[in-house]
């Protein structure tokens, strides 16, 4: 079975496929366009997104279908993002699937965004719930405890900043440039990450959530002292980010009796955070490379886990939501 995935919730226009393979998703082309014109603004401006979307939406879907080296015959389902997003972003990809699925005369299934991040992880991995999902990217900083497919229960978020914008605010106030993420990454490499004392936000704390904006005022500290190398706070603050996503996500665990974690999202590609989580007593998975970020494969694996899991999924009426709970 081949499922074609769409996420053009934001500037990225992502087109994936995914094949079921003997009960395993895996991946076979995954295309992302990823737009170029918000640069000179500084942020995304959404009208523009949307009319990039349009532009590209079609020559992305036939290069992923060249990549896998398949036909649009060949599509058995089609899956694409409702929400959350910027509404007239996602319309694009969620008309554009809507149209070709009822074309093919296949089902559609409509995705939340949150969910292709969740089964990012899934490519030829023999991963089924119960598990804990961590999804930490720019604009999320969330723990989901997953029974069944389809549904989750939100234990643990962040109370301020994601764990992404503060790797970008803190890039900025050192002046690393962005996106902040890799950038802190590479600085942190030849810090010392013991150098300045940063305190671990909520460490004491009985629930499950972050707050990462404590931490960025104290790195604006640090910076503003003059007493600390650029090196030594990126690495300093880096392992606080890290311990307190690897020290909350295993107390989750421990007392939901949970002993398998996906982490996925941007700062997914963190490799501090994944040699953390690998040093754990937990079964954790991470997305494949071009996985992490936005992207359409994430959204075909979420579309394949439905159908592995039989999950009826009417998408056709499902309409652009820029809130989703
Ligand atoms: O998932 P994503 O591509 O976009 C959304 O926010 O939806 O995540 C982007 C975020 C940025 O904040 C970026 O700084 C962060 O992921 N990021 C990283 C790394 N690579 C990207 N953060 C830490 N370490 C990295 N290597
Ligand atoms: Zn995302």
């Amino acid at each position: 079975m081949l499922i074609l995935g769409i996420d053009t919730s934001c500037d990225d226009t992502g087109v994936g496929l995914v094949r079921i393979d003997g009960g395993v998703p895996v991946v076979v082309a995954n295309t992302v366009w990823t737009q170029m014109v918000h640069a000179k603004f500084g942020g995304v401006m959404p009208e523009l997104a949307s009319r990039e979307h349009v532009e590209r939406i079609d020559e992305v879907t036939v290069a992923a279908l060249s990549e896998a080296g398949v036909k649009m015959s060949d599509i058995d389902a089609v899956a694409a993002t409702h929400g959350p997003g910027l509404v007239g972003a996602l319309l694009v990809g969620l008309l554009y699937g809507k149209g070709l699925a009822q074309g093919l005369g296949k089902p559609f299934y409509a995705v939340h965004h949150l969910e292709g991040h969740i089964y990012a992880a899934a490519s030829e991995a023999e991963l089924a719930p119960p598990y804990l999902a961590l999804v930490v990217s720019g604009g999320h900083t969330h723990l989901f405890d997953i029974e069944r497919v389809g549904e989750y229960k939100l234990v643990g978020a962040t109370r301020d900043d994601a764990a992404g914008e503060a790797f970008d605010k803190v890039a900025r106030l050192l002046d690393l440039g962005f996106p902040g993420g890799p950038a802190i990454s590479r600085a942190a490499e030849s810090g010392d990450a013991a150098a300045v004392p940063f305190t671990r936000p909520l460490a004491g704390q009985g629930g499950f959530d972050f707050s990462f904006s404590g931490l960025k005022t104290a790195a604006l500290l640090a910076v503003r002292g003059g007493r600390y190398r650029t090196e030594d706070i990126a690495a300093s603050f880096q392992r606080a980010v890290v311990d307190a996503l690897v020290t909350t996500t295993r107390r989750a665990a421990r007392t939901l009796g949970r002993d398998t974690v996906v982490v996925s999202g941007g700062v997914a590609a963190n490799a501090a955070l994944r040699e953390a989580f690998g040093a754990t007593d937990l079964r954790v998975f991470f997305p494949g490379r071009g996985l992490n970020t936005d992207n359409g494969a994430m959204i075909a694996l979420a579309g394949a886990a439905a159908v592995l899991a039989g999950r009826e999924v009417e998408g056709l009426s499902a309409g652009a939501a820029a809130y989703l709970p």
